[in-house]
């Protein structure tokens, strides 16, 4: 059930010269509502002219214990600038949780790899706990162009093992997430995915050929995030164009159109 809620930041750490990790909580010590992994978060940036629409942005992590929902985000724009300059204490309005879930296998013994690219890392984090503590031990398989844009990795550490791979060779093995050994080496039963097109499409093709269950997280352009303005529509296999932020934004690969 999605709320409208003030939160507030705890913390904004910023991680490199693009990125910056949001933490925050409720003000009055009120418990987060429960969030999933996949699902994400609409924040409504004031104070600025061209953001008038709400901005989503993944559930990166819940710390149930802090009682902190971590936002990880990419400055592209006007909203996520503003986001970034958030100070301790400040009130943000979200509207969360949106979207659907990543599903959890039954079998303990699935060999799971969890592949992100770019800011599209964000939500396998909350994803790798969850599986972590479901009693499963996900591997992660993360992309970018260079070291510093490899963010999280000691995070990531905590519930898997960690591969890389890098554009320029500066960490892990060079080139992109689909030329890494371990696709080769081990034989996985489901890949979980979110990252630039190009890159989810590729690792849905892998899977597709090896006959591995795959989800993807959609990151289509989006306004409203609960299925009104239709801006997010993604023409489906079985169901036509359905709106990601509501029937989605996690697909099975069956279900979409990229893999005839
Ligand atoms: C379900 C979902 C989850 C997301 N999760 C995250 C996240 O965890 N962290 C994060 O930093 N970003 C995330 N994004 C992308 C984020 O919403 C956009 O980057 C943001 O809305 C841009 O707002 P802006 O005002 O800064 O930039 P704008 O001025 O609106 O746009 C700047 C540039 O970014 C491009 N852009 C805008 N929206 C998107 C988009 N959805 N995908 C790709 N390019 C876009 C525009 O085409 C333009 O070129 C997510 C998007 C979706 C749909
Ligand atoms: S964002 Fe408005 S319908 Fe999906």
């Amino acid at each position: 059930m999605k709320k409208m809620l003030d939160l507030v930041v705890v913390e904004n750490n910023k991680l490199n010269q693009n990125y910056c990790l949001l933490k925050l909580s409720t003000p009055d010590k009120s418990v987060l509502p429960e969030m999933y992994p996949g699902q994400f978060v609409e924040i409504r940036v004031v104070d600025s002219p061209t953001t008038f629409l709400r901005r989503p942005i993944s559930v990166n992590f819940v710390d149930k214990l802090k009682n902190e929902l971590w936002l990880l985000v990419q400055v592209v724009g006007d909203g996520t600038r503003k986001m970034s300059e958030y100070k301790t204490g400040t009130i943000v309005n979200l509207l969360l949780p949106l979207g659907n879930q990543f599903s959890t296998p039954e079998k303990h013994q699935q060999e799971l790899l969890l592949v992100g690219g770019g800011v599209g890392t964000a939500p396998m984090l909350y994803l790798g706990a969850i599986l972590k503590e479901s009693g499963f031990n996900p591997k992660f398989l993360l992309g970018a162009r260079s070291s510093k844009d490899l963010l999280q990795l000691d995070d990531f550490a905590q519930y898997g093992q960690v591969y890389t791979t890098t554009e320029d060779g500066s960490h892990g093995q060079k080139g992109f997430v689909t030329n890494h050994s371990i696709l080769e080496n081990i034989k996985f039963d489901r890949v979980y995915t979110c990252g630039p097109k190009p890159m989810m499409m590729a690792v849905a093709n892998y899977a597709h050929k090896n006959q591995i269950e795959c989800e993807v997280s959609l990151e289509n352009t989006m306004a409203c995030g609960f299925g009104v303005c239709l801006c997010c529509v993604e023409d489906t296999k079985h169901n036509g164009n359905v709106c990601v932020c509501t029937e989605g934004p996690v697909f099975n690969i069956k279900d979409l159109k990229w893999i005839s």
